[in-house]
């Protein structure tokens, strides 16, 4: 018996029942059911929308096309507790029982995300407040304060009706905790609570006024409750550092609040999440999914031209969160409705989209919506059905989808992304470069993506983790920007290089602590020894300057200067610069350490150059591509495991591309023929073993 189906069936006999998925004994897996399919696909069905004469055409519609999940609920408070303390599930339990019938999983979410208006009416002190002192009215969603004692006692309330009612309910899979949190509030309690998050993070005032240096501009605070609650402005470095671990606590407090309501009256196969914007910067992700089960995003494309290695850059990050599979909780049927132009995805491209998701971890691909409502604030969304009730163009190629994903999950059971490359992202690092730019294009994100740009496309594979995890797996390790650099980080990095790793820090690294302050020595701080080189000097760049040697090209945005101290530092490339601060200096430094290596890159680097480095990096650290030769427009993912691997290739072009197997391959479904595949085309083989 595979170990996934023996976990689930000790589940479902009661038998040393883990207490939670994040306890199973297949930790990269997103979900374990024995008796369900390991690939999901399905839609965000809204039945309190509609009469309920209509749920049988609805879910006969769905079932149709290929769908065996439906999230349902999220929004429907009003509805489950018209009144306060009065509560209706008579109409959720038939929907339910209805989705059942039609071979539906059920996700439930529970409604917090949009409060009753009797509650913002008879306490309007649960609504949000916004930085300038406004606080919100009743109408649109988000509406409340994460800081709220009386708002999350109505949450915990509604989230421990639902879990004591459906926690048992066969059909229902999983849970997802509120929708898309993340709005801050500045109300009189979040202020409060900032001031506990700070007595708790500093003990006392002094190290506060110590570890933000407020003798500057007369910040100096003699109690705690003197700081002011800021997101933006000209505030402390420090304050707004910090105000964003506030917000981590808060939110992943705020999410605990329910599910620890809802732990001990749910069974352990149903799994807890919630839905997050990619590369939201509201709280640090890594963090707040710590005590859930599986990660779940939300996956959009707003001017309907897909990058593929930027989106497939969102995807890695989300796996990343917990090292493990995850699910896409809401992706778009064609287009969305919230940019200046909702271009929809050219045909094939939501399919194509979809085996990227998988290819990348998803194990389950929900679209959102499933039907346009006559009225509301999102009437001109992508959807499954037009408004008469039948199916809109995109329907074909979603049921293609939902059939070929259907058909190929008994191969991808139990498989996991494979990456012999990892990208360290941390939220520190990023808010604190966003916070003090210093150059208005340096974005942190773009600066990210441009170093794994070429090593996705060369290397076929790429983990995104948090700087504290585990590196030991990975060869070759890259972190673009760690500017927020703990000791204790510095220390597992030391290790890891001294067991062999090979470490490459991009510009900005090392730069400061987790108090955003700076650290006494130059770039890149507590591993400036392990380098044996420091940042004489860092440029922001109106102009590119050239880079020479080992990789050669231009600087754009920021250039460094680098100066070896120790004498095995080797340079790899320098600056071209006529009459500047730059000309001659090294740009990237490199030193072996043992059998492993740390590298320091000083300059953003153009695209072809970075492409160079990649290659000169992944060879260094021996990461060999799966398939050799590609177009550009190819994407490459092996998922393995179980004993199997599955290599996925999906030609994001608009022409079709030869493609060279590895020895050993065979084709197993999909967009394959005469060595092509086709243009937005999709093809799986398998390619044996499990490594
Ligand atoms: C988010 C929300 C959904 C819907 C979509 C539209 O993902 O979770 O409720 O508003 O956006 O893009």
């Amino acid at each position: 018996m595979a170990r996934w189906a023996a976990v689930a069936l000790a589940v479902t006999l009661g038998t040393s029942a883990p207490a939670t998925l994040a306890q199973t004994h297949f930790p990269e897996r997103a979900t374990a059911f024995a008796d369900k399919p390991a690939v999901a696909v399905g839609v965000a069905w809204y039945p309190e929308q509609w009469p309920e004469e209509r749920w049988e055409t609805d879910l006969q519609l769905m079932q149709r096309t290929g769908f065996n999940v439906v999230r349902i609920a999220e929004f429907a408070w009003s509805r489950m507790e018209p009144e306060e303390g009065r509560f209706d599930f008579a109409w959720l339990d038939r929907a339910i029982a209805a989705a059942k019938a039609h071979g539906m999983m059920v996700v439930i979410g529970t409604p917090t995300a949009a409060p009753p208006a009797w509650l913002s009416q008879k306490y309007p002190d649960v609504l949000r407040v916004d930085e300038n002192g406004a606080r919100a009215g009743h109408g649109g969603r988000k509406h409340f304060s994460l800081a709220s004692a009386r708002y999350r006692d109505f949450c915990r309330q509604i989230a421990t009706e639902l879990a004591r009612r459906y926690g048992h309910n066969p059909a229902v899979v999983g849970w997802q905790i509120d929708n898309e949190i993340g709005a801050p509030s500045f109300d009189d309690e979040s202020v409060a609570a900032w001031h506990a998050f700070l007595q708790k993070r500093y003990g006392n005032i002094d190290e506060l006024n110590r570890r933000w240096t407020t003798e500057y501009w007369s910040q100096h605070y003699n109690s705690f409750d003197q700081v002011p609650l800021h997101a933006t402005g000209q505030q402390n470095p420090g304050l707004l550092l910090d105000f964003r671990h506030f917000m981590t606590a808060a939110w992943t407090d705020y999410v605990q609040n329910q599910a620890r309501a809802m732990r001990p009256l749910i069974d352990p196969r149903q799994f807890i999440t919630t839905n997050t914007m990619h590369w939201n910067a509201g709280f640090d992700h890594f963090d707040l999914h710590r005590d859930l089960d599986i990660a779940a995003w939300d996956n959009y494309i707003p001017d309907g031209r897909p990058d593929w290695v930027e989106n497939g850059a969102n995807h890695d990050l989300v796996r990343g969160y917990k090292q493990r599979n995850f699910w896409l909780m809401e992706t778009q049927p064609g287009r969305v409705d919230w940019v200046p132009v909702n271009r929809a995805l050219d045909p094939g491209q939501v399919r194509e989209m979809a085996w990227q998701a998988v290819a990348h971890g998803a194990d389950a691909v929900l679209y959102w919506e499933w039907r346009p409502t006559a009225n509301g604030q999102e009437t001109y969304y992508g959807t499954v059905l037009g408004q008469d009730g039948k199916y809109n163009p995109i329907q074909p190629e979603i049921a293609q989808t939902a059939a070929e994903l259907t058909k190929a999950a008994p191969l991808l059971a139990d498989t996991v992304p494979t990456a012999d490359v990892a990208m360290l992202f941390s939220y520190d690092s990023r808010w604190a470069i966003d916070l003090q730019r210093h150059h208005k294009d340096f974005d942190p994100v773009k600066a990210f993506t441009d170093f794994y740009r070429p090593l996705r496309v060369q290397a076929q594979g790429v983990a995104i983790v948090s700087p504290e995890a585990d590196l030991k797996r990975y060869p070759l390790v890259v972190a673009p920007n760690l500017m927020v650099l703990t000791q204790a980080q510095a220390g597992a990095l030391e290790a890891y290089v001294r067991g062999g790793g090979h470490l490459v820090l991009g510009p900005r690294s090392g730069m400061r602590d987790d108090a955003n302050a700076l650290w006494p020595q130059k770039q890149p701080g507590p591993l400036l020894d392990l380098l044996g080189a420091q940042v004489a000097q860092y440029y922001a760049l109106d102009e590119s300057v050239g880079v020479t040697g080992a990789v050669s090209g231009k600087a754009t945005i920021w250039a460094e200067d680098i100066e070896p101290i120790a004498k095995d530092v080797r340079t790899l490339a320098t600056y071209v610069d006529k009459g500047g601060w730059l000309d001659g200096k090294p740009a990237i430094v490199t030193r072996t350490v043992g059998r492993g290596s740390i590298t320091y890159v000083g300059a953003w680097l153009d695209s072809a150059a970075m492409a160079q480095l990649a290659t000169s990096l992944l060879a260094d650290a021996r990461v060999t591509s799966i398939v050799a030769e590609t177009d550009s427009d190819f994407e490459i993912g092996v998922r393995a495991g179980g004993g199997k691997r599955v290599l996925i290739a999906i030609n994001h072009g608009t022409v079709a591309h030869p493609l060279t197997l590895p020895a050993g391959a065979r084709p197993a479904g999909g967009d394959w023929a005469d060595g092509q595949v086709a243009a937005h085309g999709v093809a799986w083989f398998t390619i044996g073993g499990d490594k």
